[in-house]
């Protein structure tokens, strides 16, 4: 039994020390598990749900270990209401000396009270799909093309729609009910994911599936009316943390796409709902040659395992004092918000992971990305008209700038750093997020591009032939070395190609060019899009971290997607010629025949 807070698990330690005879003490306990518990524990778990998110199911399901993943349980449906399944699991618990289930009774419950994850999905094919969208005819290599059209087919295959039961019985899902189909990541990640929509849906707007995009972004804009804010993903444990903030940024893809003002007008007090969220709930500020700025990280409020990797979480923090396992879950579920979950970005010191901080560190690339939020908002409501508002947004970009010039700038390097809030000091170690400036476009003086431009090219991240690294440290997380990752390398193409500098535009077209071949050389070998690629494979997925590489996979596609639309004059297959391909056998053949 691990050690942990809530207030059912704390009943389970007192059953345990309790004979069956002293009933006044076990109903009691029962009557703890079934009311609200405190205010003060409520705020430390990652959901209300006493199955998944809390409580002795879920801790003895996990430490049983009977699944593979730990995300397996957490995504199964209840067939009976929740306090049903909390009483006939606390019956059988009464069964054992301890209260802990043998995990061949724990299968036994489970298939009692619990579906196989997915069922609450059907597959959905978008409406809006057909086979030809424009920019195909744009790219000018044959193989690259075909596969793009094979990429555009994709869609067909990751669209889902949630069953009616979701919204009717919202008690039986850990699934998040939204009202519209949506297109998935891929493999484990059977819902929605935040971040990860934001080249979804860019993918879904090149093949001219706009209804489907726009589905996509009323639910998100659904879930900021709900919560004040975009959960991780579409799972109740995912409640109390986001996960970068694209929202504006995909109405901003999906506006320029349709010109639809109107869909601006009604979704632009929602966007700002959001931006006071990270605000108000994750702002820090900071200290630099005595002036005082406001910058953004990740910092969730919650205190004890994440139900999805509960194994791994308790694993990690075994021996630390219970104060030092409450920060380093809290770190983890804020390593989890940022969407790089894990990397060496988090760690404090020693380089591993249960030396995570994230709430300590001020990111270079999500305050970038407000500040880009900030610059959107202001440009909807020049669109719409609102010129004061407009000014507003305006007044909050320059002193994110003054704010990120003065405390992640380093103009000896030309990049900018994330600050570390305890040792009070950069990182000054490659990572792409080093750059998200240049991409937000988001700096006050035009040298510091071509400074970043150099930066780069002094680090020995253009080193490897298929793609960028996450960093040049090897730590075993997925967010390190030897892992690229599609949406990093979309932000690193997408800034240098916007500089004005004709060395940096070149410099895109490579990388797009290296990122294009490592996905077309992996997919020929295996018919599939990862969800990451490592940089020292011709066409190998990634790996590291917690869980198998996926595949599928919605941000790879819509990455792909993008950089041959954007270039698909130039990109070339650079492999086998379809000729060759036919031959080989036979030279093969004839070969043979000669030994
Ligand atoms: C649990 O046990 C009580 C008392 O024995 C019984 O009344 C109830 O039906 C049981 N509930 C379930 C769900 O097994
Ligand atoms: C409870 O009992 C099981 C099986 O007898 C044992 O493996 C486990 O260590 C016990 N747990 C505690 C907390 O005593
Ligand atoms: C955001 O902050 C408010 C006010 O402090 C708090 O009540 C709320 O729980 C916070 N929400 C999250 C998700 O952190
Ligand atoms: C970190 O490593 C140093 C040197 O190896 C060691 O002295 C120190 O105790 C370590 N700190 C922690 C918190 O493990």
């Amino acid at each position: 039994m691990t050690s942990g807070r809530s207030h059912s698990r704390a009943c389970a330690l007192l059953l345990l020390s309790l004979t069956l005879t002293m009933h006044t003490l076990v109903c009691f306990c029962l009557a703890a598990l079934t009311l609200t518990p405190p205010a003060s524990v409520q705020a430390a778990s990652p959901c209300d749900s006493e199955i998944f998110c809390t409580g002795p199911i879920l801790q003895q399901v996990q430490n049983a270990k009977l699944f593979d993943d730990d995300k397996y349980f957490v995504d199964m449906k209840l067939r009976a209401a929740p306090d049903v399944v909390s009483l006939a699991f606390h019956n059988l618990s009464k069964e054992f000396p301890n209260a802990t289930v043998p995990p061949d009774r724990l299968k036994g419950f489970l298939s009692a009270y619990f579906e196989e994850p997915g069922t609450e999905f059907e597959s959905w094919t978008p409406p809006d799909w057909h086979e030809e969208p424009t920019f195909l005819g744009r790219i000018a290599d044959q193989q690259l093309r075909d596969w793009a059209k094979k990429i555009h087919a994709l869609w067909k295959s990751l669209g889902r729609k949630m069953r009616a039961g979701v919204q009717d019985h919202p008690e039986l899902h850990s699934l998040i009910y939204a009202p519209h189909p949506v297109v998935v990541p891929g493999g484990r990640f059977r819902e929605f994911y935040y971040w990860d929509s934001y080249w979804v849906v860019n993918g879904l707007l090149l093949s001219e599936m706009t209804d489907t995009a726009r589905g996509m972004i009323q639910n998100f804009l659904h879930l900021v009316n709900r919560y004040g804010f975009i959960p991780n993903g579409g799972r109740i444990y995912y409640e109390r943390r986001s996960q970068p903030p694209f929202l504006t940024l995909m109405v901003e893809s999906y506006y320029h796409a349709t010109k639809d003002k109107e869909f601006l007008r009604d979704a632009l007090p929602t966007l700002e709902k959001e931006y006071s969220f990270w605000m108000r709930n994750r702002s820090v500020a900071v200290q630099a040659n005595g002036v005082e700025h406001v910058l953004n990280r990740y910092h969730v409020q919650v205190e004890s395992p994440r139900p999805e990797s509960y194994t791994d979480d308790v694993e990690l923090a075994e021996g630390l004092p219970d104060a030092l396992k409450e920060q380093l879950w809290m770190d983890l579920h804020s390593g989890a918000e940022s969407g790089w979950d894990f990397s060496s970005r988090w760690f404090l010191d020693n380089r591993t992971l249960r030396h995570t901080r994230t709430s300590q560190i001020v990111p270079s690339d999500l305050n970038a990305l407000m500040c880009l939020n900030e610059k959107t908002l202001a440009f909807f409501h020049t669109v719409l008209g609102d010129g004061a508002a407009s000014d507003r947004y305006d007044r909050a970009v320059t002193r994110r700038l003054a704010a990120m010039e003065s405390v992640l700038w380093d103009p000896g390097s030309g990049a900018w750093f994330d600050y570390n809030l305890v040792t009070n000091a950069k990182n000054r170690d490659f990572y792409p997020s080093n750059l998200a400036p240049v991409w937000a476009r988001c700096y006050s003086r035009p040298e510091m591009g071509d400074l970043a431009v150099k930066y780069l090219k002094g680090t020995h991240a253009l080193d490897y032939h298929n793609g960028v690294p996450s960093s040049l440290f090897e730590s075993g997380q997925q967010w390190d070395f030897p892992n690229a990752w599609p949406p990093l390398q979309h932000m690193l193409i997408d800034g240098l190609s916007k500089l004005p500098s004709e060395d940096a535009n070149a410099l895109a077209f490579t990388l797009a060019q290296r990122w294009i071949k490592t996905n077309w050389m992996a997919y020929v070998k295996y018919e599939a899009m990862f969800e990451k690629y490592d940089v020292n494979g011709d066409g190998k997925p990634g790996g590291g971290g917690e869980y198998e590489v996926q595949l599928g996979f919605g941000w790879t596609n819509g990455v792909a997607l993008q950089l041959l639309n954007q270039y698909g004059d130039r990109l070339s297959s650079g492999g086998r010629s379809v000729t060759f391909d036919l031959l080989m056998p036979l030279v093969v053949s004839a070969a043979l025949a000669f030994m």
